[in-house]
Order: C-alpha cells, then sequence, then structure tokens
C-alpha cells in the first residue's frame, strides 16, 4: 500500500525534525515491506515568504488535498525574535522580519482552517526513561497520562476584530472570539468519544465560564446536552485557571481533557513540559470526516535558539509521526513505532532537554536501529 504524505517543514527546528521524522518513516516501511512512503516536500518557509510575498502559493491547498496525510515542522521567522538569532544591524542585505502573527496566519492556520481540520489532539505522558519535573511523591511514571481535545477552528483564534484610532494616540483593538454551536458541538463528540476509548473513560472540560459569559457559558451548555449521549463517561468541569493548579498538584486526576483553541494551546504547553520536555509532545490536526488530509506536527515552534544547531530534540516529531501512521489505519506499526521511542528514551542516546547530550542525528539513527532490531 502507497501513502503519499505531504511534508512541510517550515523553519527553524522544524526543517531538522521533519528531515529525521521522514527518515524514521523510511525505515519503518523498508522494514515492514508491506507499505509504502511517497514524500513531497512544500519548501513554504519564511525565507520563501520574504522573497515572495506569501507561505501558501494561491494553489497550495488544492495541491495538499491529494495527499494521504501532512507532516509539519514549525513556522517562525527567527530573525523576528528578538535576543535570539538577531542578524546584525549593520547588515545591509538583512530581509525584513516577519512578524509571529503574520507567520502563523500565513501558514499554520489557513491550512488548519481551509482543510476542516477542526479537531487538534494532544497526548501527553511520561515517556519510559524519561521523568516530569514534578516531584516524585505528587507525580510518579504512570501518573501523567492525558490526552488535550483542542478546539481548532474557532474561538479564540477566528481572526475577527481590527484596529482603530491608532492616530488619537489610544489606539482600540478588538479580538472577537467566535463560539457557534456547530463548531461546538463536533468538538464535544470527539471528546466523549475519545474518552470512551480510553480505560478510564474519564472527561474534563476547561471553560473560563465565570468571567466570559457568552461563549463559554454556551460551552457548558453544550456540553450537559452532549454528555447525556455518553453515559458511561464520568466528566466534571474546571476553570482554566485552577486547571493548571489540578494539572501541576493532581495529575493522576485527570484523563481526558477538552477546551478552546487558545485554553488548550496553553494548557498543552505546560502538560508537555510537565511531563518532560516541550520536545517531546505531538499533536494531530484532524479532519475526523477524512474528506480532506490531516496534519501531524509537534507542538513546539521553529526554537530560533537552538535553531541551526543540530540539537532539537526529534522525538516530539516521532511520536507525531507514529500518530499519522495510526491515523492512516497502521495501528500496529504506530505501536511499533512508539515502542522503539521509547526503548531509546529509556536507554538512550537522549537530548539536552531531556538531560542527554545528543544531537537530533544520533536519536534519529538511535530510532532507526530499534526499528531494524524488532
Ligand atoms: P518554541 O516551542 O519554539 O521554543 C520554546 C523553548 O523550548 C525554546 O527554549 C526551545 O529551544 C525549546 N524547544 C522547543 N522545541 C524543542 C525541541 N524539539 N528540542 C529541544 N528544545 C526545544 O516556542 P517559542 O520560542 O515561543 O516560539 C518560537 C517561534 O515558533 C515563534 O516564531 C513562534 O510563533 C513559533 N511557533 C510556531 C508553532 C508552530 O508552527 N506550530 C508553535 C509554537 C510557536
Ligand atoms: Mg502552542
Amino acid at each position: 500500500k502507497l501513502f503519499r504524505i505531504a511534508s512541510i517543514p517550515g523553519d527553524g527546528i522544524g526543517t531538522e525534525v521533519t528531515e529525521a521524522a521522514i527518515q524514521v518513516l523510511q525505515k519503518l516501511a523498508e522494514v515492514d515491506g508491506t507499505f509504502h512512503f511517497e514524500f513531497e516536500h512544500f519548501d513554504w518557509s519564511s525565507k520563501n515568504f520574504k522573497e515572495r510575498g506569501y507561505y501558501i502559493p494561491p494553489d497550495g491547498i488544492d495541491q495538499l488535498k491529494k495527499f494521504n496525510a501532512i507532516l509539519f515542522g514549525a513556522v517562525g521567522s527567527p530573525d523576528s525574535n528578538k535576543g535570539q538569532t538577531q542578524a546584525k544591524a549593520t547588515d545591509t542585505k538583512r530581509l525584513p522580519d516577519v512578524p509571529d502573527h503574520i507567520s502563523l496566519w500565513g501558514l499554520m492556520l489557513p491550512l488548519r482552517n481551509s482543510l476542516t481540520q477542526y479537531v487538534n489532539v494532544r497526548p501527553t505522558r511520561i515517556l519510559r526513561g524519561t521523568s516530569s519535573p514534578l516531584r516524585a511523591e505528587v507525580c510518579g511514571p504512570k501518573d501523567l497520562d492525558w490526552v488535550i481535545i483542542r478546539e481548532n477552528s474557532e474561538g479564540e483564534y477566528s481572526g475577527h476584530g481590527g484596529t482603530t484610532h491608532a492616530a488619537s494616540g489610544n489606539a482600540v483593538a478588538t479580538e472577537v472570539s467566535i463560539f457557534t454551536q456547530v463548531g461546538i458541538e463536533r468538538i464535544m463528540r470527539f471528546a466523549f468519544d475519545t474518552a470512551m476509548l480510553r480505560p478510564r473513560k474519564k472527561l474534563t472540560m476547561v471553560t473560563k465560564s465565570n468571567a466570559q459569559r457568552h461563549g463559554m457559558v454556551l460551552w457548558d451548555q453544550i456540553f450537559h446536552e452532549v454528555k447525556k449521549e455518553y453515559p458511561d463517561v464520568e466528566t466534571d468541569k474546571m476553570l482554566v485557571d485552577a486547571m493548571t493548579v489540578r494539572m501541576t498538584l493532581k495529575p493522576q486526576t485527570l484523563d481526558t481533557i477538552v477546551a478552546t483553541n487558545l485554553h488548550a494551546d496553553i494548557l498543552s504547553d505546560l502538560a508537555a513540559a510537565l511531563s518532560g520536555s516541550i520536545g517531546i509532545a505531538p499533536s494531530s490536526n484532524l479532519d475526523p470526516t477524512r474528506k480532506h488530509p490531516s496534519m501531524f506536527e509537534p507542538i513546539h515552534g521553529s526554537a530560533p535558539d537552538i535553531a541551526g544547531q543540530g540539537i532539537a530534540n526529534p522525538v516530539g516529531a516521532f511520536w507525531s509521526a507514529a500518530e499519522m501512521v495510526r491515523w492512516l489505519g497502521l495501528e500496529e506499526v504506530a505501536d511499533k513505532l512508539m515502542e522503539c521511542i521509547e526503548n531509546v528514551t529509556e536507554a538512550g542516546p537522549r537530548t539536552r532537554d531531556l538531560g542527554g547530550s545528543a544531537n537530533t542525528k544520533e536519536v534519529t539513527e538511535a530510532v532507526c536501529n530499534e526499528i531494524e532490531k524488532q
């Protein structure tokens, strides 16, 4: 069986970890022999944006629609991050910066939106051989095992709003969150379905419905309605501020979590840090209707502070690749890849963020060796 995969490495360490993930996927296919991957690369980087004026060419989305899945790295131009890889002020050849809101809205958000990837799934657990920065009494190796379901199409990242009165010296900006019944219902159903498939069958819904009295109250109401269809799922509700405390102090009380675009964005970075490193955390941008290809990417960004050094942890990209393989229907292959990844997180080599000293290449080779051994 042949799977056609579009690769969009993007910027910074996005390119480094995507290359590593492709190497691992090719090795899996080579060793297995029953399936193949064919990769096509799309260089929609910030460098190209600076030269051409766009990230995605006019027919770019249509081109992607013929693929079975998309592997994404990260987007974020190094120059726009102060104090990091800044070019010298005297360098006249220096191209203009790309502010983060331009790069995110130029590449990643249009992909998620136009491919109807309305679910973002972010599993987090403590991989073998790694540990949480939380004290062992609070968080043993099995105490943190969550999957965060992030609403990926509306809410706080709807892009509505504007800035007026800029000339008056008191600019006024609005940032409008949009919540729709259809949008909320579909993410709730996905979250309940996910919870049903997990051993603990437990779902926590996160809002801020005390202070935000419209959209968040609608979330509460729809949660209450959809819940009736899933009597086997144990549920509870949290306000997002208190949720950070619960994640940090009682990680074992949580399992599946559903939250808005912004809240889940923040909570999933916290979750990744609590599980050991942002460098290991995967995400799947899913179109559950399977009309369009889904997109798989580590949750981290382009990491300008370490980009170009070859030291990024590729495990988040590997785990994302495993989620892609699972979505493509190769369950056993996905399990095998996770096993190989964890053999390496356990025995080493490990990158610096996990307390080791290895580089990206060494970790990639170690995972490829594990695949060959299986
Ligand atoms: P970041 O995730 O790129 O980096 C945060 C910190 O974690 C840095 O110290 C970095 O070195 C470290 N880190 C991240 N991934 C790592 C890995 N695989 N191995 C080892 N260390 C790792 O977040 P930051 O610095 O806020 O954003 C940098 C750029 O990335 C910005 O332009 C931002 O807009 C963009 N970004 C893009 C995302 C995407 O494309 N999905 C997501 C988040 C940020
Ligand atoms: Mg994020």
